[in-house]
């Protein structure tokens, strides 16, 4: 398994701990490069993350106006519906502070989810640098797991696992809706990822990560060229915490 692994109580400390690092890797970003580009997680798991940006002790050591959001998948539905990422964070974080529209790119699933992922991929293409073989370089990915070990929206037997696009829209069988989501290519181009991963139905497929079926658990497939990181929580791991 690639990466560095960091286990916490609890959902809270997971996303405090994030939350920290956050703020001091924005400050770094944007000391070095004047801007923070991040790829926002969907899913419940971020939502307490997102809480704790948005509150007092972190929010105002946070330069809002030099930070760049993107979405690293997105639902097919429009973006003032409940179930969309964008919504999600809408409320979470984004309504709280004081960040401008211009540095909010959602991903627009309103008409035809084929062209959302087209155009989200040219849009990535022209606000951020590109690695060596074209493919846009986020500073920061944050990313979940879901218990059958799908991330973003790259789910078991799903037919944009190996795609080479640097967003895709896939079928997803088993929820049967439609999806758009960043691919390996993207997400493995990135300085630096994050997963977030809480709660105990999630503990067996981490524990498979480590085995030789590993590969059967698309999150196996996050190898980025930067730092990657585990923010998970003691139900997960199956590790008591202690400290
Ligand atoms: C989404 C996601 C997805 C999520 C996992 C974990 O759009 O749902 O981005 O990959 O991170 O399904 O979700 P939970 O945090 O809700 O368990």
């Amino acid at each position: 398994m690639h990466g560095e692994v960091q286990i916490f109580r609890d959902l809270e400390q997971l996303s405090r701990q994030a939350a920290e690092q956050f703020v001091h890797l924005a400050d770094d970003y944007q000391k070095r490069h004047n801007r923070f580009t991040v790829a926002l997680a969907g899913g419940s798991t971020p939502k307490t993350l997102y809480h704790y940006l948005a509150s007092t002790g972190y929010s105002e050591r946070i330069d809002w106006s030099r930070i760049e959001f993107y979405w690293g998948d997105e639902r097919n539905v429009p973006l003032d519906h409940p179930d969309s990422n964008y919504h999600m964070v809408q409320q979470t974080l984004l309504q709280h502070v004081p960040i401008s529209k211009k540095n909010v790119h959602p991903i627009a699933v309103e008409k035809d989810i084929r062209h959302a992922a087209v155009n989200y991929a040219q849009l990535l293409q022209t606000q951020l640098p590109l690695v060596d073989d074209g493919i846009p370089r986020f500073d920061l990915i944050l990313l979940g797991m879901g218990a059958d070990g799908h991330t973003a929206s790259l789910f078991p037997q799903s037919s944009i696992l190996h795609d080479k696009a640097m967003v895709a829209s896939g079928y997803v069988e088993k929820l049967k809706a439609w999806r758009v989501s960043l691919t390996f290519a993207t997400i493995n181009a990135a300085d630096h990822v994050w997963i977030l991963i809480s709660g105990a139905e999630k503990a067996a497929a981490f524990a498979q990560l480590t085995g030789e079926h590993a590969s059967d658990y698309p999150i196996s497939g996050v190898r980025p060229r930067g730092e990657l990181k585990w923010l998970i929580d003691q139900t997960v791991s199956g590790e008591t915490y202690s400290s």
